[in-house]
């Protein structure tokens, strides 16, 4: 079913969402959304290389597997920043989520708690923080910062997220221009339902507004003391979200910052730059553990997860999927593709003898530098055809019936 925002179609599904990888989601979620808003989400800046390599790299790292390890039950438990959380993978900010849902964050935000998963809102949500919190009153939540050029506004915003409980500030620095999405040019894009800060700070409606508009009203010079002055005015921790190298970890430490945040925003912003993934080690060696590190950028898969964690991560982010199952499902499907996920996850977890989270930070992986992706996988969905029917092909029922040997085995 459709409910309709001034003309734009929004999805108004809270249903599980069947699926067997989060791939197809990217599919399906066409059947509910309009072009513009579908590829807002699913695109890339320029040639999307680097949103491509983002998903890719992982193949440049092998996770090697355990087996003489006497271990069951596996556990997805972890605490971050003094946050008990069911799974380590977190929601990472997106804008707008009122493009895939009539109920826009404040569906994410209860799909995310009943995962347990740590929800995290954008600075250009279309439902008020306030709003946000009261669908999950005692769930972990981080505001995102896309901060302004006017201080006065960042100040309504910071006393605004601190008084709805908000824990924790991530200061977005990559996106200090728009990327060049060719996407949203080809389809002319604009947000089709108001961004609430914009409404209530700046007198303007959000809506209507084009992405590079909205960037623009943003600062476009981000240094070091704004991470102090925003820790001082917001009293909440910051993480630097956008840090795709040492030396930036560097700076942002060196200026306060409580945690680091690996991402090149989905490869939306700079094309040509490299995936996170290859980046994660030189920047954990750089953090050394002295602040948290999350990571987010390509994630479609538990093994996935599990190699940010193994390279130094302490929550791994995911964007565009869990807006596919918000458009597919609600906060139900929010819930299933972080299950899925979790559910992925647990297998890597028993196959490599990691019993928690922690663990994982000490698992084994190997770095070889080739990968299979000349090759589409059989669970890619452009491989789903139907599967041809010849005279040869076709079981015999009183076969299959008398072979009691050859059942489905646990492979
Ligand atoms: C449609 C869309 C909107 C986004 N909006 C924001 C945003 O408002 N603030 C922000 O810091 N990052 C934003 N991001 C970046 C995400 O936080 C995240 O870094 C990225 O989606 C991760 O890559 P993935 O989609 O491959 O999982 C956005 C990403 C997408 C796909």
């Amino acid at each position: 079913m459709t409910s309709y925002y001034n003309g734009f179609p929004q999805s108004d599904r809270d249903e599980a969402i069947n699926m067997i990888n989060l791939d197809e989601l990217e599919e399906r979620a066409k059947e509910v959304m309009p072009e513009g808003a579908y590829y807002y989400i699913a695109s890339g800046s320029e040639n999307e290389w680097t949103w491509r390599n983002n998903t890719a790299a992982f193949n440049h790292f092998q996770i090697v597997p355990r087996a003489l390890t006497n271990m069951d039950s596996p556990q997805l438990d972890t605490e971050f920043m003094g946050m008990k959380l069911k799974t380590p993978v977190m929601i990472s900010p997106i804008a707008c989520h009122g493009i895939a849902h009539k109920d826009a964050e404040v569906a994410t935000q209860k799909g995310a708690a009943a995962a347990g998963a740590l929800f995290t809102s954008s600075t250009y949500a279309n439902k008020s923080v306030e709003d946000i919190a009261a669908a999950a009153p005692n769930a972990p939540r981080f505001f995102q910062l896309y901060l302004s050029k006017d201080w006065d506004f960042n100040k309504m915003v910071f006393d605004a997220v601190k008084k709805a409980g908000y824990s924790g500030i991530l200061l977005t620095v990559d996106a200090l221009v728009s990327g060049f999405r060719e996407a949203n040019l080809r389809t002319k894009f604009a947000y089709p339902v108001p961004l609430d800060f914009f409404t209530r700070y700046q007198g303007a409606k959000g809506e209507g507004q084009t992405v590079a508009q909205m960037y623009a009203s943003s600062a476009q010079k981000i240094g070091p003391e704004d991470i102090k002055r925003i820790k001082e005015m917001s009293g909440l921790p910051v993480f630097v979200k956008g840090v795709v190298c040492a030396e930036d970890a560097f700076l942002a430490m060196g200026a306060g910052a409580d945690g680091i945040y690996v991402t090149n925003h989905g490869g939306r912003e700079i094309d040509c730059g490299p995936a996170t993934i290859d980046m994660l080690p030189e920047i954990a060696k750089a953090v050394d553990h002295r602040v948290p590190i999350i990571f987010d950028s390509g994630v479609r898969r538990g093994s996935h997860v599990f190699k940010a964690l193994a390279l130094g991560a302490d929550l791994v982010g995911i964007g565009r999927p869990y807006l596919y199952g918000l458009a597919l499902g609600g906060a139900k499907g929010v819930q299933s593709v972080i299950e899925q996920l979790n559910q992925e996850l647990l297998i890597d977890m028993q196959l490599t003898g990691c019993k928690t989270i922690a663990d994982i930070k000490h698992a084994r992986l190997t770095h070889f530098n080739y990968t299979a992706d000349n090759l589409k996988s059989n669970t890619d969905p452009s491989r789903i055809t139907p599967y041809p029917v010849t005279n040869d092909n076709q079981l015999k029922e009183e076969d299959s019936a008398t072979d009691a040997v050859s059942g489905a085995s646990q492979e």
